[in-house]
């Protein structure tokens, strides 16, 4: 499929300065899944992660741990049939979203200012945008990275977004004009969130991170993270570049790992400690579960599970030591970090 990509546009003398967003962490990542129901079972029997709310109409769940709306959201393919939100809204195209992968990363931004004024400069700029959309609880922009992946910058219209979004729901997203209303300057993340896993499950989570995507396109996808996306670059080798958001909270958001093919490699979780870590891989062993990858290295301990799309996701705890890639053996460069 061609997807509509982006050429950054940087005036001069503009520095590493973000132009457009300024994101404070990676609010979700949202997946193309091959049966629904399938992956919400895994996802919050095994994973642990809490159904927050569903939108059946969209053939769509939204897991979490509370610390945003969802941690996890999750969208089945869709086999080629357009589907729509609310008014007329053609949100999921049949042209996309046809086998598992990545859906989108989602960024949350400060507050509906700093959202419409990137948006407004990014008019400007004649960078391409997809779409603005009302999600009820959150005002988002969507657009594209170079190497195709889908990328949403939010703001949260709503704090206690749980007294909207609960149970299954009707349709919840329709257009949304930027310009419609003086936009609100205070943050409306929850910042004492009542947070929940699912006790009965393998793995406790604690919280999403970040998430690591292969390219073969470092230098264009670097500069859209950077200069478009705003975030920085705190660590690079060789072949990999980390960048954090602006909460400090997060050592990093996302990591660009270069490949022979751009791809999602995988979403990581924290866990609350070492021991329960232990504990969850010990459990999911028992249960047959796929592990993919059994990670010891001087920065973290962690593990890798399979979906039953193939997907991965990580789940670890740190370590004191610093991230030193050479030092990573015969774990995969993706992988380690
Ligand atoms: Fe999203």
């Amino acid at each position: 499929m061609e997807k509509n990509t982006v050429t950054p546009v940087r005036p001069a003398g503009a520095g590493a300065q973000p132009l457009y967003f300024n994101p404070r962490r990676l609010g979700h990542v949202n997946l193309w899944v091959n049966d629904l129901k399938a992956s919400e079972r895994f996802y919050n029997q095994v994973c642990g992660l809490n159904v927050e709310f569903t939108e059946p109409d969209l053939i769509a769940t939204f897991l979490g741990t509370g610390h945003t709306p969802h941690d996890l959201g999750m969208m089945q393919t869709t086999k080629g049939v357009d589907r729509y939100g609310r008014n007329g809204l053609l949100q999921l195209p049949g042209s996309v979203g046809l086998k598992p992968g990545l859906n989108h990363l989602a960024w949350e931004l400060e507050n509906e200012a700093d959202l419409v004024r990137a948006w407004a400069v990014m008019k400007r700029d004649n960078v391409p945008i997809d779409m603005t959309v009302d999600h009820q609880v959150a005002h988002s922009v969507y657009m594209f990275d170079p190497d195709g992946n889908y990328n949403e910058f939010y703001c949260d219209t709503v704090k206690d977004w749980r007294s909207v979004l609960k149970g299954d729901m009707e349709l919840i997203t329709s257009h949304w004009d930027p310009e419609a209303s003086e936009p609100f300057t205070e943050g409306r993340y929850e910042t004492n969130p009542a947070l929940r896993y699912v006790e009965s499950a393998p793995i406790h989570p604690q919280r999403i991170t970040h998430a690591v995507l292969e390219t073969d396109k470092m230098e264009a996808m670097t500069d859209f993270y950077t200069h478009i996306a705003g975030l920085k670059v705190v660590r690079q080798t060789g072949s990999s570049v980390y960048l954090k958001p602006s909460l400090d909270d997060y050592s990093h958001a996302l990591v660009l790992v270069e490949s022979a093919e751009p791809a999602f490699h995988h979403v990581s979780f924290e866990l609350a400690s070492q021991d329960d870590l232990e504990g969850a891989l010990t459990r999911l062993r028992q249960d047959d579960q796929d592990i993919t990858m059994d990670i010891d290295l001087p920065w973290k301990r962690s593990f890798m599970l399979k979906d039953i799309d193939g997907l991965q996701s990580e789940w670890y705890v740190t370590r004191r030591a610093e991230i030193s890639l050479d030092r990573r053996g015969n774990t995969p460069l993706a992988a380690s970090v």
